[in-house]
């Protein structure tokens, strides 16, 4: 088993057994592009983690083996932290955060192996972050406060990566719980779990094989939008402080005035707000007609007025929506490439595992990978008896 062999490369190389730490990959059922509009978002953790084994040196470095590149690098917590381009980055930039918040790390030997797609918009770099935070936090004996973890996460995106992201992947990385996905209100960080029966409904993630190399610039550019338009709004409404504000029958008259394109990016972050509500009302009842086609609208918007999907997640959520069990699909993370996620019913799932691949295959000539994903844990400690 792959972790087996990370431990046993911990201990070959560090002298010692380690404390294994590991977080969780994410997907977003729905709420896109909403969380730094201070909108409601809906990820759940997927059974796919950061792992993350650890023991305390002393002194103030950081040894750290990136198990899977085959790298090794040394940081150093009292110099400057400089921006490489690679995943020392979110490491550097987490302890340095950390320590901005007022927690004093201290020196660590680390192994970082990890079962989550890259690049695929399932959130391994928020992985990545919550679970090193985690570990440095607990290993200098602090107790974790899990929105100071997430925010140290978000502001290395920020400050070191150069992803001006909202606070959704680092957040469900720290507080998931198996069974639940995670209604986040970004604006108060109040959130409530929401049962998710996988019994009945499966949850299909799908990987377009698309990484588009300007995913981060057109990110950061539609965040710039929002602001933007918020800022065209604000000469109006002076008391409006996000687009979340913005309530669904106001929409029109708000958006009257603003170039259209604004308008458009405005009425995404509207109507998506408003999915994310009806998407938790159909999952409390266990309408899956409903979710399902909220799911596809979702996209449709994403599509049309957010324009943050490409031709390969359309290919792709086009080709799972056709197939008869499947409730609703949609692109789901950032977009710009990465994955698709669909719901789908028990009694379909085989069909539809079976049917996507080459349907899309037709429409890209490309081959996408598919994983039933179940809502799991967020960050943590396992325990040694404990069977990963
Ligand atoms: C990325 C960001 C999140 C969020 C999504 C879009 O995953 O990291 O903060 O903005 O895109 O919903």
């Amino acid at each position: 088993m792959a972790s087996a062999r990370a431990a046993e490369a911990f201990k070959a190389r560090f002298g010692t057994a380690g404390r294994q730490f590991s977080a969780p990959g994410r997907v977003n059922l729905i709420g896109e592009h909403v969380d730094y509009n201070d909108g409601v978002v809906l990820p759940m953790a997927i059974d796919r983690r950061m792992r993350v084994w650890a023991s305390p040196r002393g002194g103030r470095r950081l040894s750290v083996v990136a198990y899977d590149f085959g790298e090794e690098a040394e940081l150093d917590l009292d110099a400057p932290v400089r921006q490489t381009g690679t995943w020392r980055d979110y490491i550097a930039g987490t302890a340095f955060h950390l320590e901005q918040a007022g927690f004093r790390l201290g020196g660590a030997s680390l192994l970082i192996a990890s079962d989550i797609p890259a690049g695929a918009g399932l959130s391994s770099s928020a992985a990545l972050e919550v679970a090193v935070g985690f570990a440095l936090l607990t290993l200098a004996g602090h107790e974790v406060d899990l929105l100071a973890l997430a925010r140290a996460g978000q502001a290395a995106e920020h400050n070191f990566v150069g992803t001006r992201c909202g606070l959704m992947d680092q957040f469900v990385a720290a507080q998931a719980r198996a069974g639940r996905a995670v209604r986040l209100d970004c604006r108060t960080h109040a959130f409530d779990l929401v049962p998710v029966d996988t019994t009945h409904c499966a949850v299909v993630v799908a990987d377009t094989g698309i990484r588009h190399r300007l995913a981060t610039s057109a990110y950061n550019a539609r965040r710039q939008e929002c602001e933007l338009a918020l800022a065209a709004l604000q000469r109006r409404r002076p008391t409006l402080s996000s687009l979340g504000d913005v309530a669904p029958d106001e929409l029109e008259a708000a958006t009257a005035e603003l170039d259209p394109r604004l308008a458009r990016r405005v009425r995404h972050v509207v109507t998506e707000i408003a999915r994310v509500e009806a998407f938790a009302q159909a999952l409390a009842s266990g309408d899956w007609t409903r979710a399902g086609a909220l799911l596809t609208a979702s996209h449709q918007s994403l599509k049309d007025d957010y324009e943050a999907s490409c031709p390969e997640l359309d290919a792709l959520a086009a080709a799972a929506q056709a197939i008869p069990g499947c409730y609703g699909a949609r692109m789901t993370g950032g977009g710009f490439g990465g994955c698709t996620v669909s719901l789908v019913a028990s009694a379909a799932l085989e069909t539809f595992l079976r049917a996507v691949p080459p349907a899309y295959e037709r429409a890209t000539g490309r081959l996408a990978r598919l994983w039933v994903v179940t809502p799991s844990d967020g960050v943590g400690e396992a325990l040694p008896t404990q069977p990963e």
